[in-house]
């Protein structure tokens, strides 16, 4: 396809069309009450719908097909539609969110994920994903730290690399692979006091060395797509924000695909009180190299005009335009506009027994046990069970964006415990009776949060279980005495100090999906062994946020001991559960700690290795972390962070050895120029189990 040839035959309105996103029900809906609400409040005319380039979201594959057809009868162009959504885990077999993925510590189980979300989603004719979303979170009370992978950038941008290879294949024309759009650049994440929407301030060194990690990962993947963030950065919204766009994005990072904007944010532009009026903000939008908007129509309100007025060019539009034609290409959307979607194979592979089977492994890995006193846990095949909790009969454990899973597939836990568990009591009534609670040997208690309690706008300044739910965990321990797990729900870290203390067993499960309630019940009775571990710290309170493990040592580390040190008075230092932790029936052993050299120069590699034993006789998984630390650097630099990590599968007894590789890379930094560099000097390594249990090796870089 001669794409050039081809833009040059557009009409500046069809050229403007290209750059716009609006949902499929415009294209389907032509009844007056349809006209006079969602159309005039876009503001464009039933002609117009059908200049836009592309679509947020659709039903199903039939769906698509009609919506294309339509459009193309219409079109004088005959440019198809490209068809994007938000697939974020699992189209319609649906994995634990993101967040609980990232706890597997697993590439093979995020890559399967984004491959199952790929295959069904194209099917239904998807032609781009709004994944991976890469926003560094350090704060729980933001809901949407639940579709990220965590608080660490290294991890951020591992699983970015892993999950955009996984969607897009090495052609997304190919059947199965669709195209990945990066998002929120940038810094979303940083919203103060974890309110959605709200301001972002930080420093551009601090942007650099942590926040736009994630991203890249994706962009060194070969992204086809960034989505630009609701936030402002120095000031001016990401949307319209050239030193992220152009700077950044495209002149540092060299990326040639479309920038699309986030659900409106080209039109909050106003709002954020840096644009006067839709007009100017469609212009700062084409300034900064936006391709599309998305879901509203300032571009095809305004576009026109400023050409006339001379106040955006032809070559600015037809730039813009181009790299939409180009996705399209690269999608096949030229050969087939409807290419992907296909009923048939769209029943055929939703909750195929592959897909599922993956759905399972992933809630199996992602689930962390925060704690397991006496051993409680497994559960003992001839022990009595009693279930009880709000989630006890509840299907609706997919989470935030499994807007196409069903939850009515989902098994609840207590169909799931039947199968597993000599089940002699269950109720989710808040009142058990505590007679036939006692006959049983062990309670479990399944809560947490709804999936209304995360996500997006669904921030929470209080981030503890709710307080019928706090009380009733300490009735029943106080009443009946006996043996209590916890089985969490929920989309961030929880303060969980008011519980911890009278449960024997916790089991974070977050949302775990189509398969979670299996996942559970096989993790509980020791079918399978827990190897998940937290990619967020769990404070002690949320007046401890925002906690993270990666800080700076400050002048006055709290370590240095006496009174005029960074703490609180009213709080231990330490968060209830560090970054990287996660127990296991097994007892891994780290012995053996060998560093290759005491000395490295900056073109060796040095290695590291340990010997972990799996000190017991059940078979388990073991994510060895690797921790650095740059001692004396231009910038201040972390007390600890994640460089590498490995997970081990140990049979009984068995003793692997873990070697890591250190390179110059691995030791780089951004001094306050935002130059890269490298300090000869110490640094130390630090190999565990988690964040906090760490074997600290020295090495000079010469
Ligand atoms: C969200 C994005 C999402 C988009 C499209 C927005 O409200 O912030 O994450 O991709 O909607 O659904």
């Amino acid at each position: 396809m001669d794409l050039k040839k081809l833009l040059d035959s557009l009409t500046l309105e069809e050229k403007i069309g290209q750059l716009t996103m609006i949902a499929p029900h415009f294209f389907l809906d032509s009844s007056k009450t349809w006209i006079a609400g969602p159309l005039a409040e876009l503001g464009i005319s039933e002609d117009e719908v059908f200049l836009a380039g592309s679509v947020l979201g659709i039903g199903n594959a039939e769906e698509m097909i009609e919506v294309q057809k339509r459009y193309l009868e219409k079109s004088r162009h005959k440019i198809p539609l490209i068809f994007m959504a938000d697939i974020i885990h699992g189209y319609e077999t649906i994995f634990p969110v993101p967040l609980a993925l990232a706890s597997s510590f697993n590439d093979e189980i995020l890559f399967q994920a984004a491959r199952v979300s790929a295959k069904e989603a194209k099917a239904s004719g998807i032609h781009a994903t709004f994944s991976p979303m890469v926003d560094l979170v350090r704060d729980p009370r933001w809901g949407r730290v639940v579709e990220s992978y965590g608080e660490d950038p290294y991890m951020l941008y591992r699983f970015a690399n892993v999950q955009v290879k996984a969607y897009q294949g090495r052609s997304i024309k190919h059947e199965g692979f669709l195209a990945s759009c990066v998002k929120h650049f940038a810094a979303y994440g940083l919203a103060e006091g974890g309110k959605d929407y709200n301001t972002v301030d930080l420093s551009r060194l601090n942007l650099h060395q942590y926040y736009l990690k994630g991203y890249k990962g994706a962009i060194d993947a070969k992204a086809k797509l960034v989505m630009t963030s609701f936030n402002i950065f120095e000031g001016i919204p990401a949307t319209t924000n050239q030193y992220l766009l152009k700077e950044v994005l495209r002149k540092k990072w060299k990326f040639k695909g479309t920038i699309i904007s986030d659900y409106a944010s080209l039109k909050e532009t106003i709002s954020h009180g840096t644009e006067e009026s839709e007009y100017s903000a469609a212009v700062s939008g084409v300034k900064a190299g936006l391709n599309i908007e998305m879901a509203t129509a300032l571009y095809m309100k305004n576009l026109k005009d400023a050409v006339k007025n001379g106040d955006v060019s032809i070559e600015e539009i037809d730039e813009l335009v181009m790299s939409v034609l180009k996705l399209k290409e690269e999608s096949g959307l030229f050969e087939n506009p409807f290419i992907g979607a296909n009923p048939e194979k769209e029943k055929r592979l939703i909750h195929s027994k592959a897909h599922i089977e993956k759905a399972y492994n992933a809630a199996v890995e992602s689930m962390i046990l925060l704690k397991n006193n006496h051993r409680v846990l497994p559960i003992r095949h001839y022990q009595k069970v009693a279930l009880i909790g709000p989630y006890t009969n509840n299907p609706k454990i997919n989470g935030p964006w499994s807007w196409h899973g069903d939850r009515h597939v989902n098994q609840t836990l207590y169909e799931a415990f039947k199968k597993s568990f000599r089940l002699v009591y269950s109720d989710d009534s808040f009142d058990s009776n505590i007679e036939k609670l006692k006959s049983s040997d062990v309670i479990v208690m399944a809560m947490g949060e709804s999936q209304k309690e995360s996500g997006e706008a669904h921030s929470k300044s209080n981030i503890k279980l709710d307080e019928q739910q706090i009380a009733y965990i300490k009735r029943i321990k106080a009443l009946t005495g006996k043996p209590i797990v916890l089985v969490l729900f929920n989309g961030r870290p929880l303060d969980l100090s008011d519980v911890v203390n009278h449960v024997d067993a916790i089991l974070e499960a977050y949302f775990p999906g189509t398969m979670g309630s299996k996942a559970i019940a096989h993790l509980l009775s020791g079918k399978q062994n827990p190897s998940g571990k937290l990619t967020m710290s769990f404070p002690r309170s949320v007046g401890q946020v925002p906690i993270y493990y990666n800080h700076l040592n400050t002048g006055r580390p709290y370590a240095s001991g006496g009174e005029y040190v960074s703490h609180y008075l009213d709080l231990e230092e330490k968060p209830l559960f560090p970054f990287g932790y996660g127990l296991s029936y097994s007892n891994f052993k780290y012995e053996n700690v060998q560093l290759s050299s005491d000395k490295m120069k900056l073109n060796e590699t040095l290695t590291i290795s340990v010997d972990i034993t799996n000190d017991s006789y059940v078979q388990g998984k073991e994510v060895v972390q690797l921790y650095l630390r740059d001692h004396v650097a231009k910038v201040s630099r972390p007390v600890k962070e994640l460089i590498n990590f490995k997970k081990i599968d140990l049979a009984p007894n068995e003793t692997k050895k873990v070697i890591f590789e250190i390179t110059k890379k691995d030791l780089e930094y951004y001094d306050h120029n935002l130059n890269l560099r490298v300090d000869p000097g110490k640094f130390s390594l630090f190999i565990g189990p988690n964040s906090e249990e760490l074997i600290e090796k020295e090495f000079i870089l010469e």
